[in-house]
């Protein structure tokens, strides 16, 4: 099947991300939100990143435009009435998603294709809550969207071939190399990643290292861009907690507990890059030190 026409649901960081890529690969686009201030802030946002290709030359004003008249906001869902996909990209909360799909099943014309931007929750799940689980896949894009080539493409266990096709060929023409996992927690890259990131945390834990030399270490022995404590500063602590606590319940093994420090960060509210402190503290979205919390010596004043 064709597509056209795609609708996005939620404008935050990633729906923004992919309503910016889908034009920029030609498709018409309906970004949708429940708060109009969202909306705002996403076209706004999608209008400064296009404009600054325009001024590196990348992009021409009149491609610029062309995307621009491409893209429709609406705060309603049942503007997805003419969408060939849907690919839902709101908070990350089961019932939530669930109710979203159950709502554009009764709106949206038996042949659209619900996909979803899940990193964690189960698409068969999400396909059991339509009447159409085969319609239902996973497309899980890195932030941020525009910048990131991998898209990953997941299948829940009703999920058909021809769906699969279907948005393989959206993934192609979006520029994005693809990868296929199966339907279970964290999928291939993020069951590999936070498990990683969680033992860097437990590392730091048991004193092993200091959080400059867990980072450097796998910065410059193992070729990563950003070292685990950063990243995980970067995907928010919380996220981290979540998504460990998922793979150590789904998955039953010892290995994926969340780091004790990991629990004791977010409980003191520090929650990375978001909250202006984690392993680090920042400013202005800017890397300053090391959270001196992390560094503190303890010590009873003398009682003589
Ligand atoms: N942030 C990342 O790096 C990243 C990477 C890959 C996947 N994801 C996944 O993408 C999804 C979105 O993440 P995000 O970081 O963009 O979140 P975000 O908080 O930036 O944006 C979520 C948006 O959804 C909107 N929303 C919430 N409920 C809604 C509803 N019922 N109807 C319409 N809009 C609604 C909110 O108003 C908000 O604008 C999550 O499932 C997340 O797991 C995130």
């Amino acid at each position: 099947m064709e597509i056209q026409n795609i609708f996005v649901v939620g404008a935050g960081l990633m729906g923004s991300g992919i309503a910016q890529t889908a034009l920029q690969s030609g498709y018409t686009v309906t970004l949708n939100d429940q708060r109009e201030e969202a909306l705002d802030r996403a076209k706004a946002g999608i209008n400064n990143r296009l404009e600054r290709l325009v001024e590196k030359g990348k992009m021409t004003e009149e491609e610029k435009a062309d995307c621009m008249s491409r893209l429709t906001t609406d705060t309603r869902l049942n503007a997805a009435a003419k969408a060939d996909l849907v690919i839902e990209a709101i908070f990350e909360e089961l019932s939530a998603k669930r109710e979203i799909f159950q709502s554009l099943d009764a709106i949206c014309p038996a042949s659209t294709i619900f996909a979803s931007n899940t990193s964690s929750i189960s698409l068969t799940a999400l396909g059991a809550a339509t009447n159409r689980p085969e319609k239902v896949v996973g497309m899980h894009f890195f932030s941020p969207v525009p910048v990131m080539r991998l898209l990953e493409i997941v299948f829940g266990l009703r999920t058909s071939q021809e769906v699969l096709d279907a948005v393989k060929e959206v993934g192609k023409k979006m520029g994005k190399w693809l990868i296929l996992a199966k339907d279970k927690p964290g999928f291939i890259v993020n069951r590999a990643l936070l498990p990683m990131l969680n033992e860097a945390v437990q590392i730091l834990d048991e004193g092993v290292g200091t959080v400059e030399d867990v980072d450097n270490g796998m910065k410059l022995g193992c070729n990563h861009p950003m070292g685990p404590l950063e990243l995980a500063d970067m995907i928010g602590l919380d996220i981290l907690l979540e998504v460990m606590q998922v793979f150590y319940e789904d998955l039953g093994d010892t290995k994926y507990r969340p780091a004790h420090l990991l629990r004791k960060m977010v409980t003191a509210h520090y929650l990375g890059r978001k909250t202006g402190s984690g392993f680090y503290l920042y400013e202005n979205g800017k890397k300053l030190a090391v959270n001196p919390v992390l560094t503190r010596e303890h010590s009873l004043f003398d009682q003589q």
